[in-house]
C-alpha cells in the first residue's frame, strides 16, 4: 500500500483510508485493485490488461480515457536515465496521470496550489489518478524497477510542461519502502 508523507509537517500517512482520504482532498484518487484472475507480475502485458479489464473499462468510463499499456522499466532498460530524467522535474500534463502499479515502486512528489509538497510512495497493487494541471514530479526508488499499467485520454499528448520551480531540488528522492511501514506501525 502507498505511503504518504509531508516533509513539510514531518508527518506520514501508511494506512490505506488514511491515504485515500488525504489524496481526494486534493483531487487524486487512490485505490487498491484485485485482480479478477490473479495474474503474475512477470505475465504478457495483455494477461494484465485483460485480468484488469473490468476495473480498466471503470476508469475509461469515469475519466474519457481511451487507451490503456503497460510500461516495463528495469535498471538495464536503455537510455533508462535520460527518460526518468524527463519526470523527475516539477512538471504537469495537459491529461491525467493513471497509474495501477504491478511490480516495483515509485515516488510521486505533489506541490498542491495549496498546502505544503508531499510525496506519494506506490508499490504493487496501488492505483493513482492524478489530475490533469497537477503540478509533480516522479522519481523511481533505488531498486529502479516498476512495471505499471497507464491509461491516456490522447496518447499522443503524452508531454510534461516543465514549472521551472526548482522546488524539486528541495526533495529527496528517497523511498522508505516496507521496512519504514513497519517501524512505523509498531511504534
Ligand atoms: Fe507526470
Amino acid at each position: 500500500m502507498a505511503i504518504v508523507r509531508i516533509p513539510a509537517e514531518n508527518s506520514s500517512l501508511t494506512d490505506t483510508n488514511a491515504v485515500a482520504a488525504f489524496l481526494a482532498t486534493h483531487g487524486i484518487e487512490y485505490s487498491r485493485w484485485t485482480p479478477k484472475h490473479p495474474v503474475g507480475a512477470e505475465a504478457p502485458a495483455e494477461a494484465l490488461l485483460a485480468s484488469y479489464a473490468g476495473e480498466i473499462d471503470d476508469l475509461k468510463a469515469r475519466g474519457g480515457y481511451v487507451t490503456a499499456d503497460v510500461i516495463d522499466v528495469k535498471p538495464d532498460t536503455p537510455n533508462l536515465d535520460a527518460m526518468l530524467a524527463r519526470f523527475n522535474r516539477e512538471h504537469w500534463h495537459d491529461e491525467d496521470e493513471v497509474r495501477f502499479i504491478i511490480e516495483g515502486r515509485g515516488l510521486f512528489h505533489v506541490h498542491p496550489r495549496v498546502g505544503p509538497v508531499f510525496a506519494i510512495e506506490v508499490e504493487a497493487g496501488d492505483l493513482i489518478r492524478v489530475p490533469r494541471g497537477t503540478h509533480h514530479w516522479f522519481d523511481l526508488c533505488a531498486d529502479r524497477r516498476i512495471r505499471a499499467i497507464r491509461l491516456f485520454q490522447d496518447p499522443s499528448g503524452w508531454t510534461p510542461h516543465y514549472t521551472e520551480s526548482g522546488v524539486d531540488q528541495g526533495f529527496q528522492p528517497v523511498c522508505f519502502g516496507p521496512t519504514y511501514v513497519s517501524a512505523v506501525t509498531r511504534a
